[in-house]
């Protein structure tokens, strides 16, 4: 399951990995994780048909839903990347932990956190920040933040989320304003 969306996305939105729902259809968030990234894509003016594209980092689904293993999303990363490159985004969204050490480990400038440190940092510490990393040559902004899915179980961190999207926006805005 590849993902979905515009071509050539202003978003790149990065979740974990198909579930059964997203497996069946062949769709990315298509389950009730999806309702609600369709409702904060909503509140943020945009829809999955325009400038975004939503994918995961693991493209198969894991058995039962379990957490992908490092060997899968090893597997994956490779194909992640060239998303990246493809699809040239504006800025990534990192949706969980999976997501967020994903693409933060795979800065072509190096930097800090190292892929050990981000193992151990929990997604609170990654949230609310702009990440600055280099894919293919090419720098772009990431913005970490919970997945849809651990919301769903957390309402009470809808705002926190609401503030990653908001710093999100802005960071696109402000990298557009200077071309
Ligand atoms: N959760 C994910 O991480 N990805 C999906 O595509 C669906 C649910």
């Amino acid at each position: 399951m590849p993902g979905s969306g515009d071509t050539r996305p202003d978003w790149l939105l990065v979740g974990e990995g198909p579930g059964e729902e997203e497996d069946f259809q062949g769709l990315p968030f298509v389950g009730r994780a999806g309702q609600l990234l369709d409702r904060m894509l909503r509140a943020m003016h945009l829809s999955r048909a325009e400038k975004v594209y939503i994918t995961n980092v693991v493209k198969c689904r894991p058995p039962q839903n379990r957490n992908p293993e490092p060997a899968e999303m090893d597997a994956c990363t490779p194909y992640l990347l060239r998303q990246v490159q493809l699809l040239q985004p504006r800025i990534v969204l990192a949706m969980g932990r999976f997501a967020a050490q994903t693409v933060l480990s795979h800065n072509e400038a190096g930097g800090t956190p190292s892929a050990q440190e981000l193992q151990k940092m929990p997604l609170g510490k990654l949230r609310g920040q702009v990440f600055r990393t280099v894919v293919g040559g090419r720098a772009l902004p990431v913005v970490v933040t919970y997945h849809p899915a651990y919301l769903l179980r957390n309402p009470a961190e809808k705002a926190k989320v609401w503030a990653d999207l908001c710093l999100a926006m802005e960071t696109l805005e402000k990298d557009n304003a200077q071309g």
